[in-house]
């Protein structure tokens, strides 16, 4: 098992620090893991003027998965676009064809103070959102900014989906509701953009090969207001690119922290990106104060999704239930009457649940 690790920028390289720990148990125990580590985003353009160069490339292609932290920071906003840190997120993305970006939202029950909605609306929520990665408007052709025939500047970008572009992400989505409650719900906007009522129509043809999924169709101003009124009536969501980047962000919070998530992003033959759902947070980097725990429950995902080891997984998530039983807390997630604890610890403390 090749992992590529790549820190990135901001508190990446101290949450990677401890999902390799956690990495580390595992490989002492004998799982045969093999870590190698490259820059990513600005950490890529400090080392290599480009933030996906050749050599991350490189190592991210022979490797069986890649463990990312967070890319992006202030240093970095004034680079000329194509130069930006999130540029190298989005050009790996579509270099390793990673399709389909699994973003799981969980309440785990002793964070359900921790949320901003109140705690029958979100106890036992337990939703897996299915984001379209590499299509969409994020990549559509043509692009750019301008001026137009009547001298005007402007800007332009295209929402545009191929059908097999669709087929395969909800073949993805009907593939996990068929592993969980067998209900999916596709998010579109079909009353106004047809890229969007196409995705609706294909949605449909593929269900017919999927019987015992229940698929329902929500727009997506909807879908924002019921996951904030109803949430617990979704089971499984997929939507493309640009909706899935807000819905995902949107049900993180009512776990109480997006410090809490993790996702996996994968291509066709299940090998994977793993990152956090959060990003780099420079406002804290380098204070040992982040949460190690959406990068940790990304390894977990690593070993279910590329590796196949579903026990190890589960162990993994168990001993992160087991550190917010005994009470562990960073920051955010903090509450009267727990113990605050730093990064570092927190990565300390699976390790010893683990
Ligand atoms: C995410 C992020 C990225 C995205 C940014 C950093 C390019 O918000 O992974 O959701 O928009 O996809
Ligand atoms: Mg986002």
């Amino acid at each position: 098992m090749k992992i590529a690790i790549l820190p990135g920028d901001g508190i990446g390289p101290e949450i990677i620090a401890q999902a390799q720990q956690v990495l580390e148990v595992l490989r002492q125990e004998g799982l045969a893991i093999e870590t190698e580590q490259a820059p990513l985003g600005g950490a890529a353009y400090d080392a290599f003027g480009q933030p996906y160069p050749e050599f991350t490339q490189k190592l991210c292609r022979e490797a069986d998965a890649v463990l990312l932290g967070a890319v992006g920071g202030p240093a970095y906003d004034q680079l000329e676009r194509p130069l930006r840190p999130e540029r190298g997120l989005l050009a790996i993305r579509k270099d390793l064809n990673l399709f389909a970006n699994l973003r799981p939202a969980i309440l785990y029950p002793e964070l359900a103070n921790a949320s901003t909605l109140k705690p029958e609306v979100v106890s036992g929520l337990d939703i897996m959102i299915v984001r379209e990665l590499t299509g969409d408007i994020y990549f559509g052709q043509p692009r750019g900014m301008g001026v137009n025939a009547q001298g005007e500047r402007e800007a332009y970008n295209t929402m545009r989906y191929s059908e097999s572009e669709v087929r395969r992400i909800a073949h993805v989505a009907f593939g996990i509701a068929l592993k969980r409650n067998k209900k999916l719900c596709s998010v579109d906007k079909a009353n106004v953009l047809e890229t969007t009522e196409f995705w609706k129509e294909i949605m449909n043809d593929v269900a017919k090969e999927y019987l015992q999924v229940e698929l329902s169709h929500m727009y997506v101003d909807n879908a924002a207001m019921q996951l904030v009124r109803y949430p617990k009536q979704f089971d499984v969501m997929v939507t493309g690119n640009i909706f899935g980047d807000i819905l995902s962000d949107q049900a993180s919070m009512l776990t109480g922290s997006i410090g809490m998530l993790p996702s996996a992003s994968l291509d066709q033959n299940n090998k994977g990106l793993y990152e956090p759902s959060h990003g780099s947070a420079p406002d804290i980097a380098g204070k040992d104060l982040a949460n190690p725990l959406a990068t940790i429950l990304s390894t977990a995902m690593m070993l279910r999704y590329s590796f196949g080891l579903e026990a190890e997984a589960l162990r993994v998530e168990k001993a992160v239930k087991t550190v917010l039983a005994q009470g562990y807390r960073t920051g955010d997630i903090y509450e009267a009457g727990c113990q605050k604890v730093s990064c570092s610890a927190m990565g300390a403390a699976v390790v010893a649940a683990l």
